[in-house]
């Protein structure tokens, strides 16, 4: 199988993961909740994952970072915390149903900056005319549909600025893209743990400042005979016995990237993406959302197929050994923003493990089921 699916989670797994996961299976108990050993060895693990990230993200303390199940779960406490019924929230046109669904459940007025695709020069006019006052702004670093990186820096320093709170979402930009938050001034930031940071499902990172609030209650281990959460981080924001393995793999998941570096895993995926669009442009009747300015995107790939439904064409793909993913991506909002809500586009995204022999091969494989159709 060719897999060119990994915006929607990385399938190819370093193997210290799969390593780091068994090792905790089968070492580590509940950390905080006993002094034995398997109980300490657990908090160790729990410990050092969240150390690894809070130097790979530029945080000063580990305290501040928050295992969660996924990034909706991280994004789901940072919109808690910051947003109430009525408020403006001032949103990319690019953003996922895991920003905009909570906001709508939240009764939030969404403020939607909608600018062509790769435009980076009018999606900052857009954030720069419209944060004064916001109760917030989120924003996604990189979309997760057509691999746009959006000018986070530059919006985090308008929101500084504003003195707005900024919330990004890094579902798609973490373990390719830079993400320093002291730097950046962010009040969170929100990913998964099993797409570019190549740790397990069910694992999730949450960065925030000491006044984020807890969206579940529960036991901590500490504190147990007050009634309300404790008043100090992680044990406020993570109620439930911790995701040991998830915690253990995604560090191992951390240090794997680490090890290769972002500048090569980014320079890697884009050159693929590049030559996918090569090959995919000579297509007649498709169309490629490929920006101009290379750096305005990274490995993701949309096409848009006009003789047949993006999904059929996946379908046909699917049965010669070519996994992707198309539809909507969850993403209904950057569909609409782009002009793409009706039909939806089919994506290619690709990982340090991908080859370009199984681009040129996939390429020419959509050739050949276009050229049926
Ligand atoms: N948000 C994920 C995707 O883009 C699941 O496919």
């Amino acid at each position: 199988m060719i897999y060119l699916d990994s915006a929607a989670t990385s399938y190819q797994k370093p193997r210290t993961v799969m390593q780091a996961v068994m090792r905790a299976m089968s070492n580590c108990a509940s950390p905080g909740r006993g002094s034995h050993e398997p109980a300490m060895r657990a908090a160790d693990e729990v410990f050092e994952f969240r150390s690894i990230a809070a130097d790979f993200f530029g945080m000063d303390s580990p305290e501040n970072v928050i295992l969660t199940m996924n990034a909706t779960h991280a994004l789901n406490i940072a919109l808690n915390s910051l947003v109430r019924a009525g408020d403006r929230v001032v949103i990319s046109g690019f953003e996922h149903n895991a920003v905009t669904r909570p906001l709508h459940a939240l009764r939030a007025r969404m403020d939607v900056i909608r600018t062509p695709l790769f435009d980076r020069e009018a999606i900052l006019k857009g954030f720069e005319n419209r944060i004064d006052g916001a109760s917030c702004v989120v924003c996604t670093q990189v979309s997760n549909v057509f691999g746009y990186i959006l000018p986070i820096k530059e919006i985090a320093g308008l929101c500084r600025e504003a003195e707005v709170p900024l919330v990004v979402d890094a579902s798609q930009g973490a373990g390719i893209l830079p993400l320093r938050m002291k730097e950046l001034g962010a009040e969170f930031a929100a990913m998964p743990g099993h797409k570019g940071l190549l740790g397990p499902q069910g694992t999730g990172i949450l960065l925030c400042r000491d006044s984020a609030v807890p969206l579940l209650y529960g036991g901590t281990g500490s504190g147990s005979t007050e009634q309300s959460m404790p008043d100090f981080l992680p044990d406020r924001l993570e109620a439930g016995t911790h995701n040991v393995p998830g915690a253990a793999g995604l560090r191992a998941g951390l240090e794997a990237v680490r090890g290769m570096g972002l500048t090569r895993i980014l320079a890697h995926e884009r050159n693929l993406m590049r030559l996918m669009a090569d090959r995919l442009n000579r297509i007649s009747d498709l169309q490629v959302f490929l920006s101009e300015d290379p750096e305005a995107q990274c490995g993701v790939l949309s096409i848009l197929p006009m003789r047949c439904s993006c999904e059929a064409l996946a379908e046909a793909l699917g049965e010669h050994g070519i996994a992707v993913r198309a539809g909507l991506h969850c993403a209904p909002l950057a569909h609409e923003t782009a002009g793409t809500r009706e039909t939806g586009t089919l994506r290619f995204s690709f990982s340090p493990f991908n080859t370009p022999g199984e681009v040129l091969r996939s390429a020419e494989i959509t050739a050949r089921i276009m050229s049926n159709m």
